[in-house]
């Protein structure tokens, strides 16, 4: 059964029928693009955006954690440069108010009982907005570097769980405790002080494989996936399958988020010249090859081939569901997505700071009028 949570402060729980996020100005965001305006992860960047989504009332602010980057030996690269999920989860939670602030952590490169601390510190930091994103493990060269090799696939997640589990009682249990387990062991285990959220911090997980699915429905509260179609008849099925999943064999309620590069400008003709001109005319070629060499070698259900075919989607924002043109048909296909199920979004830009503005100050109020959100009133001075 599922847990009874407490979670007043977590706006993720709150009562917006299309929830936002902001996702990955922990490092260069999505876009893999040589274009001098392409984000880059400065701490004034991080904060300006962080507050950008936070005074308009996005529900999510989410880092992601890499250790390395795409294209092997280039350590510069902009797809290697990421700051520490945890660390920047803690600056942001203290120069925000409202938004629920993601950390991410792999299993193999963070033990249980430090993750569940770093956790329950930023959560009380944060006023109870902690979210953690869970990874079984991705790119192998990030993890050989922890001297962890990449599991077989579904060892990856039953390494996952038990990691998980561990957190979880650190979190909950008033009591030392013993775990012998198949990958870890843990002699009399505690943690102090316990998070605010009760009886657990959220947990998201994005596994986009069957295994990774069913450790989602089983496990997370949100839970991601890519949209197969561009036919919102096939965005409801699938969403629906995905929630009665979780129903079935979990006898639990998720939400379903997925996520989106946006291009917004005042004509169409203008959003799809700007999406060209960043991901196809300056497309990062050895990024996208590396980007695309490294999810073949460790994902499962695509195709060398097929992840070919995709290669102008992963330059403009790493897959996900484009959302490119006006005010209007960027209102119009989110309100798309929420008429199919979707519970929410993460949203990422090229230029985030010019996109966000764009976005809040002509989306925002278009969303607020179809009552997908509630209108918003920033409750703190704005930071410059
Ligand atoms: C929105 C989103 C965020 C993700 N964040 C991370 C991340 O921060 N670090 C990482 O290594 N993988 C990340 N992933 C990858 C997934 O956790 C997962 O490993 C990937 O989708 C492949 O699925 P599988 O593990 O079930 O094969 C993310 C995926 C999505 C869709």
């Amino acid at each position: 059964m599922q847990d009874i949570l407490s979670r007043p402060n977590n706006p993720l729980f709150g009562g917006n029928r299309l929830k936002l996020g902001l996702f990955g100005t922990n490092g260069k965001g999505s876009a893999q693009t040589l274009v001098p305006e392409a984000f880059k992860p400065t701490w004034d960047n991080v904060i300006k955006t962080a507050c950008l989504a936070d005074d308009a009332g996005y529900e999510a602010i989410v880092a992601y954690a890499r250790w390395k980057g795409y294209i092997p030996g280039r350590i510069t690269h902009p797809s290697g440069v990421i700051l520490d999920p945890f660390t920047f989860a803690a600056g942001v939670a203290q120069a925000t108010s409202r938004a629920a602030i993601f950390a991410t952590s792999h299993a193999p490169t963070m033990h249980p009982v430090a993750a569940a601390k770093a956790c329950a510190t930023i959560d009380i930091i944060s006023g109870g907005r902690l979210v953690l994103n869970v990874v079984a493990g991705w790119n192998k060269p990030e993890l050989e570097m922890f001297g962890a090799p990449l599991k077989e696939h579904t060892e990856r997640y039953a390494h996952l769980a038990e990691w998980l589990t561990i957190i979880e009682r650190l979190w909950r249990e008033d009591e030392e405790f013993d775990h012998d387990g198949a990958f870890f062991k843990v002699i009399k285990g505690m943690s102090m002080p316990k998070p605010l959220q009760k009886p657990r911090i959220p947990i998201m997980s994005a596994g986009g494989s069957d295994t990774g699915r069913r450790f989602a429905c089983e496990r997370a509260d949100i839970c991601f996936l890519l949209l197969h179609s561009e036919d919102p008849a096939d965005w409801a099925k699938q969403i629906a399958a995905y929630k009665q999943f979780a129903r079935d064999e979990f006898d639990r309620e998720v939400q379903v988020w997925t996520y989106a590069p946006v291009v917004q400008r005042d004509s169409r003709k203008e959003a799809q010249d700007y999406l060209r001109y960043y991901a196809v005319e300056n497309e990062d070629k050895d990024s996208v090859d590396g980007w695309i060499a490294g999810n073949a070698a460790t994902a499962k259900g695509m195709s060398m081939e097929t992840l070919q075919s995709l290669r102008m989607h992963f330059a403009a924002g790493g897959g996900g569901t484009q959302l490119v043109g006006t005010a209007d048909d960027i209102a119009d296909r989110l309100h798309q997505l929420s008429d199919a199920g979707l519970d929410g979004l993460l949203l990422t830009w090229v230029d985030f700071i010019d996109g966000m503005t764009r976005f809040n100050r002509d989306v925002m109020p278009m969303l607020e009028q179809r009552q997908l959100r509630t209108p918003f009133q920033a409750s703190r001075k704005l930071v410059a």
